[in-house]
């Protein structure tokens, strides 16, 4: 019954950090697994989930079941949060869900249930298990130009050309913030035309929002979405905990469905509950308690946002003394671009030769394609970074 299986490819990131973990040199450095690192290398707990934490102990007397949505006062919470005073609000229903990953996957199937087969269209690049995800659900994957190998930046010219051809049975995932792989965000232009052709051509907006907070402030990376989200007839969400409360491992999620009508959003959240019913039943409920208490407590939520700022203000501090290290050492502009990036990573525009030289001649492990996690870097490690960088280029 079994034999006719063989062995799956491993994953190509986390089996950079088991590489690096097995390098003996001193001076490696893993920049591969998207997770935020302080000035110690290490991932502390945030302190407002260890507050929460705490209270939760004092205060929870079941380990009972919850039901197929999860925390339903963690999906209020988390749909305040994120679409605030908006209009669209009154018509979002929220699931939560083992990490945006699993959002991910259940509103590909249930996309998938109501048009079998249907395209969505992922930028050239994306978070690399964008398309297995939606593969699996049974989409059919497209790209559209986004990343400019020239610039570093976004390519916004070619992007709208390519969405121009984006259908009412289309469904187009954008990167709410943070762009994973590249550090490349859309601008608040960028948006806004998306949002007409949405409204013009009729396709389903899907943005994923995985790294509010990261970017520019925990307000001003939701500018785009919250412009889009008024205007469009409907669109999906899918928000991840994972980095900007820390809970990487709790598997923390959420998807939000806003349809035409409440009603319609009431369907699909039933279709999804069902979808969920069919694989894992429900999500694991302690991330998204703690979530649901730092929300509904003011001075906790305060506690974690200023956590986040100076997260947000680490990472950039990290591109701004990269830039200026290799602009020293290199006498030239080549890598600017880097400061110009949002959130945890980049993609340096390398080879596939100069990713393999940078591991095995010094021992740095980045993400094949280039991608950086700039978030993974310590200050003290910066100065052999741009040195082994720029002996590779
Ligand atoms: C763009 C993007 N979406 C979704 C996810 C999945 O996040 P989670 O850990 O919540 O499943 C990630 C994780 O790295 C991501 O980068």
């Amino acid at each position: 019954m079994l034999d006719n299986i063989t062995v799956a490819q491993a994953d190509p990131i986390l089996s950079l950090s088991a590489a690096c973990r097995a390098d003996q040199r001193s001076q490696k450095i893993d920049l591969g697994i998207g997770v935020y690192r302080d000035h110690h290398g290490n991932t502390p707990v945030v302190q407002a989930i260890k507050i929460a934490e705490q209270c939760l102990l004092d205060k929870q007397t079941t380990k009972a079941y919850v039901g197929l949505s999860g925390n339903e006062s963690f999906n209020e919470s988390m749909i305040n949060f994120l679409i605030a005073d908006g209009n669209s609000k009154s018509r979002a229903v929220g699931v939560q869900t083992p990490g945006a990953s699993g959002a991910l996957r259940i509103l590909a199937d249930v996309i998938n249930l109501s048009t079998p087969g249907a395209t969505i269209w992922l930028s050239d690049l994306s978070y690399a298990n964008h398309a297995p995800i939606m593969t699996a659900a049974g989409l059919k994957v497209r790209y559209f130009r986004y990343f400019d190998t020239d610039t570093k930046l976004v390519n916004s010219e070619g992007m709208i050309a390519d969405l121009k051809q984006a259908g009412s049975k289309d469904v187009v995932l954008l990167h709410g913030c943070c762009h994973n792989p590249t550090g490349a965000d859309l601008g608040f232009e960028d948006w806004k035309t998306i949002t007409k052709l949405a409204q013009k051509q009729g396709f389903l907006p899907f943005i994923d929002m995985a790294y509010q907070g990261f970017g520019s402030s925990m307000q001003e990376d939701v500018q785009g979405f919250r412009y889009l989200a008024e205007q469009v007839e409907s669109y999906v969400v899918t928000y991840s905990c994972s980095k900007n409360f820390g809970l990487y491992r709790e598997r923390t999620g959420l998807a939000i469905v806003v349809g035409k009508t409440l009603e319609q959003s009431l369907a699909i959240k039933s279709r999804l509950l069902e979808i969920a019913r069919g694989t894992y039943t429900m999500p694991p409920d302690h991330g998204a308690a703690l979530v649901d208490i730092i929300l509904r407590d003011d001075s906790l939520t305060d506690n974690w946002l200023s956590e986040v700022e100076s997260m947000r203000q680490r990472v950039k501090g990290l591109r701004t003394q990269l830039v200026n290290v290799l602009r020293e050492k290199s006498g030239n502009s080549v890598f600017d671009f880097i400061a110009q990036h949002q959130g945890m990573f980049s993609v340096l525009g390398i080879s596939s030769e100069q990713v393999k030289a940078l591991s095995e001649q010094h021992g740095i492990y980045i993400v094949g394609g280039g991608r950086v996690n700039m978030a993974g870097l310590q200050e003290s490690q910066i100065d052999y970074f741009a040195d082994s960088l720029l002996a590779v280029s």
